[in-house]
């Protein structure tokens, strides 16, 4: 059943938990993310990412999502992750998205409420749900480097953005990084309290692969209400493909035989951050 982020985030809320988001860009990622949401009954956000565009046109990932989720139980959220064009957003909205990422975290704040908030103003006309950025963090692959202590979001610019902006939910930087993390991760998980305090809407966490599991789910505690996870999938899926080929030099070795020994490696992680984020350890 596919819900929008508003209600799903609601649902969180009132269970003081967090949902997690998986990126998909292919049909295995899709399996992967799909299978683990049944065996767990865990609610889930799938997110496609505006840069898997090229790879894989938003209507292609829209229509194949929809085939597995759409006549499903579980409640599902199809999110378009960090998307910089407005174009993009509207294709999105054609193809049935349930919830929008404009990220416009790059520009000064006062151009980012104002952008923000006529994208918030479309999606919202169709029941869509926008999530919104504030703060500095480095290109979703990983590339560029976060500066601990630089480019947080502060309490301020998150106050004003959340009342003008109209957004559902607002992802910040608090020492959270896309990619694999340089130095031991760390949050500043004061700055996450006083933010929360001073906003009503929920808060997301970019970058939660490689936190250390006790720090992720304090910051869920504390008020963190969607998880996002890419990087520790989608290297598990690399590393499964490495050890498949390794073991199996037959020239007559099937393609797809790789694929699914990745799919369901991913698939086995996804599972593990369901069990984070609904705070069973
Ligand atoms: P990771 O790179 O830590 O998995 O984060 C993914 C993410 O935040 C996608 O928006």
């Amino acid at each position: 059943m596919l819900i929008n982020l508003q209600d799903m985030l609601r649902y969180a809320a009132e269970k003081n938990v967090a949902v997690p988001s998986f990126n998909v860009y292919n049909v295995e990622s899709v399996q992967a993310v799909w299978q683990a949401a049944q065996k767990k009954e865990s609610p889930i956000i799938i997110a496609f990412g505006e840069s898997y565009d090229s790879h894989m046109p938003i209507e292609s990932a829209a229509a194949l999502i929809q085939s597995y989720v759409r006549d499903a139980r579980l409640p599902v959220v199809l999110h378009l992750d960090h998307c910089r064009s407005q174009r993009n957003i509207l294709r999105a909205l054609r193809a049935g998205f349930t919830s929008v990422m404009f990220d416009a975290s790059a520009k000064p704040l006062a151009e980012n409420i104002e952008d923000t908030k006529a994208i918030v103003r479309l999606a919202h006309d169709l029941h869509v749900s926008v999530e919104g950025e504030l703060g500095y963090m480095n290109e979703e692959d990983g590339t560029g480097s976060v500066v601990p202590g630089t480019g947080y979001t502060t309490v301020t610019a998150a106050r004003q953005y959340a009342e003008e902006s109209g957004v559902d939910a607002l992802a910040i930087a608090i020492g959270n990084a896309h990619g694999i993390y340089k130095g031991t991760p760390s949050l500043d998980l004061d700055r996450l309290d006083d933010i929360r305090k001073a906003v009503a809407v929920p808060l997301v966490l970019h970058g939660s692969s490689g936190i250390p599991v006790p720090l992720l789910q304090e910051a869920i505690r504390r008020g963190i209400r969607k998880i996002n996870v890419n990087t520790e999938v989608s290297t598990t899926g690399i590393q499964a493909a490495r050890d498949f080929l390794a073991s199996h030099m037959d020239p007559n070795t099937r393609f797809e035989k790789m694929t699914k020994a990745a799919e369901t490696a991913m698939s086995q992680v996804v599972e593990t951050y369901m069990d984070i984020c609904a705070l069973k350890k």
